[in-house]
């Protein structure tokens, strides 16, 4: 049993992520969007729990915060102050690259996280197991099949990280189907 996370370094993570994001909802939902990110914590700290290879604090916060360079004004140089280098440098992958049209930005986020170590892979992995919920309805349909597609491709590449975290996706991916008529 992994409980190698420090509480204190788990509630300046959370703090900070609810800043950054403040004022954010889940899409879709009238929910905050610290919901969803308290949602891949608790991904993590139950995954990071069967497993003691991993250094849960580097998982746990790249968890709290992984949204924060691509969603709010925080920068990369931010992070690193804040919570260290291998902390943004996680982050850092798990941020998609604008710059990139759409259809080529999933294919060089995994990349650049399969460059990072297997902490950073297993966020990724908790991130789509969180978001595979009943789609928003403004959704097309061919925009839902290509998520699944995406939460397919997000296994592929990720699941040596964490067999528990693999197999949830991959059991989330299989309900999704439901969503597509
Ligand atoms: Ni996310």
């Amino acid at each position: 049993m992994n409980n190698n996370w420090q509480q204190d370094k788990y509630v300046k993570a959370c703090k900070f992520a609810a800043q950054a994001h403040n004022g954010q909802l889940v899409p879709g939902t009238d929910l905050p969007y610290l919901v969803h990110l308290s949602l891949v914590s608790m991904e993590i700290i139950a995954a990071i729990g069967t497993d003691d290879r991993y250094d849960a604090d580097l998982a746990m916060q790249c968890a709290w915060l992984h949204d924060t360079i691509e969603d709010t004004e925080t920068s990369y140089d931010d992070i690193v102050e804040n919570f260290g280098v291998a902390v943004a440098d996680g982050v850092l992958a798990l941020t998609k690259n604008n710059s990139l049209p759409k259809s080529e930005q999933m294919g060089d986020s995994l990349r650049r996280i399969r460059l990072q170590p297997k902490e950073v892979w297993v966020v990724k992995l908790a991130d789509r197991i969180t978001n595979l919920q009943p789609p928003p309805s403004k959704w097309s349909q061919e925009k839902i099949a290509n998520y699944r597609i995406e939460a397919l491709l997000i296994y592929e590449e990720l699941k040596d990280a964490n067999e528990m975290l693999a197999d949830r996706l991959l059991a989330k991916a299989q309900e999704y189907k439901a969503f597509i008529t």
